[in-house]
Formats: C-alpha cells, structure tokens, sequence
C-alpha cells in the first residue's frame, strides 16, 4: 500500500502527519518506507537524518541514476526506512519534463522495491508539479491534511480535480483515503467553525475521525530529530498519531498484513 500526503498549500502538517504517521506504524509493527518527496527535505531531517552525509537520495532514485534500493537508508527508529531528499531535488522539477513519461518516474522506481515494504509513505512537496504529479501516480491512496482556516478550502477543488485527472489517465487505483484535520485548536471558533463547513463539504467517509490537536511537542519533535511517539510518547500528539495510524490500517484493511512484531 502506497499512501501520499497531498495539500499543494503548504504549512498545513503534511510533512510531521507523514514523520509521525509513518513512525506509528513502525512501531506497531508495519515495514514502513518514507519517500521524502520536497526538496525542502524536512521529512528527512524530522527523522534525524544529516543531509550533508546523503550521497544517494530521492533525486537520484527518480532521474533513474541510482537503483531504488540504493537510496534506502535505515532511521534509527524501528521498522522504518527512509529515502531522503535535499535541494537537488528540485533540479528533478526541471529534469522530469524532458521524459517522455515525466510522471511515472517515482511510479517505476517505487514497483522495484514495494514488495519489502507493508506500508509506504510519500511526502510531497506543497505543489502540483511534476514531482506532485510523479507523488499522485505512485500511490494507491492519498491523506489530505488540513488545517481549519479561513483559507483552508481554497486549492481543494484543483486538488480533487487533479486527483480525478490522475486517475482517468495514468493511476485508476488512486483513491482519497481521508480528509486530516491537523493543529486543531477547539477552543477557536475559526476552527470550530471551518471543521463544520469542510464536514458539510464532503461525506463522512472521506474524513478521518481522528483530529491532530495543536500541540506544541509535536511543533518541538522535529528539531530533535525524532517523532512525537518517541520524543513524548504520553504527549496528546503522539496519542493523536497513533489513533491516526490505527484509522488508516483499518481503512487498507486486508491489502495490509495485520500481523504483528
Ligand atoms: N499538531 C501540531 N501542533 C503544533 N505544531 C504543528 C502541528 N503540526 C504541524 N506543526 C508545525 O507546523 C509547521 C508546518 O508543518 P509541516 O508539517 O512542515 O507542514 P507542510 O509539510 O504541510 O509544509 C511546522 O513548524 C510544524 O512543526
Ligand atoms: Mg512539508
């Protein structure tokens, strides 16, 4: 099962839903890989990984210059793997045009090396380029995060359009998996009321019961280089993760192993 996290507005916890959901999983047992998908690389340096050491990254696996399985570098946290990213990759933004199929790139390097995996994880950038695009086609699922403000449902029609557009064309296995809502402050009426107008927007299945409250350990985590259900694993962030976790295995059902260990 290939999931990406998707919002092109950037800001809104795509890359800490993708460190913290991905940890989750390892530690409850699920072979996990994480595809940094930002030249940003904040996915890789959230899990501790000291980018000025990577050789072989994300931009080498999708150029097709290195062989997936290369790529891959262990964290220090369990079950899960990581192809990191840093600023070269957005040379591949520019690169990928030239190819005939620029958007299966991540697609055919990903085929090579799913099978060691239960669950992956892609982290995209806050756009919808070609390295976006590259993210939609390789995955079975998309994870929507979403923060509850004004501006929040502004891009979401040109996503769910080019969700559809994926699909006709190149990916007719892509579906949403849910709407997340992150840094949820209930105490905000802005919140509370945005949440109501998404709610009443889409159906009850395509948003995850699970909230991501604001949090300031999960706002902490990353500059330690860890993810919240290891850097405070009784915070209200790494409980929201782990239900958050629990929700998304529930909802692969049987295409992911329920075995533990
Ligand atoms: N639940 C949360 N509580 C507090 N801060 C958060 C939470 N989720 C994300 N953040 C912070 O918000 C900022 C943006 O999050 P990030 O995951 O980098 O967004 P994106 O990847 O969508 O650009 C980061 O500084 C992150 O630490
Ligand atoms: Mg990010």
């Amino acid at each position: 099962m290939i999931i990406a996290v998707v919002n092109q507005k950037g800001g809104v916890a795509k890359t800490t839903t993708a460190i913290n959901l991905s940890a989750a999983l390892g530690k409850m047992g699920k072979k996990v890989l994480v595809v940094d998908l930002d030249p940003q690389g904040n996915a890789s340096s959230g899990y501790g990984i000291k980018k000025q050491e990577l050789i072989k990254t994300t931009y080498e696996m999708i150029m097709g210059e290195a062989r997936p399985a290369e790529t891959v570098i262990k964290t220090g946290f369990k079950n899960v793997e990581i192809i990191p990213a840093t600023q070269e990759l957005a040379q591949a933004g520019v690169r990928l045009l030239q190819f005939e199929n620029k958007n299966m790139q991540l697609r055919k390097a990903l085929i090579q090396i799913s099978g060691n995996y239960d669950i992956i994880i892609i982290d995209c950038l806050p756009s919808l380029d070609v390295l976006a695009l590259n993210g939609l086609c390789a995955c079975d699922r998309i994870i929507i995060p979403m923060q509850c403000e004004p501006y929040s449902l502004e891009g979401v029609a040109e996503l769910f359009a080019t969700v559809k557009r994926v699909k006709k064309a190149a990916n007719r296995n892509l579906q949403v998996m849910g709407i997340v809502f992150t840094m949820l402050d209930k105490r905000l009426t802005v919140n509370r009321e945005v949440m109501l107008s998404i709610k009443k927007k889409f159906p009850p299945q395509s948003i995850f019961n699970t909230e991501i409250p604001r949090n300031v350990r999960i706002a902490e985590a990353p500059s330690h280089g860890e993810p919240i259900v290891y850097y405070d694993n009784s915070s209200k962030g790494a409980l929201a993760y782990t239900d958050l976790a629990k929700e998304v295995l529930v909802k692969c059902g049987q295409e992911v192993g329920m075995t533990n260990g």
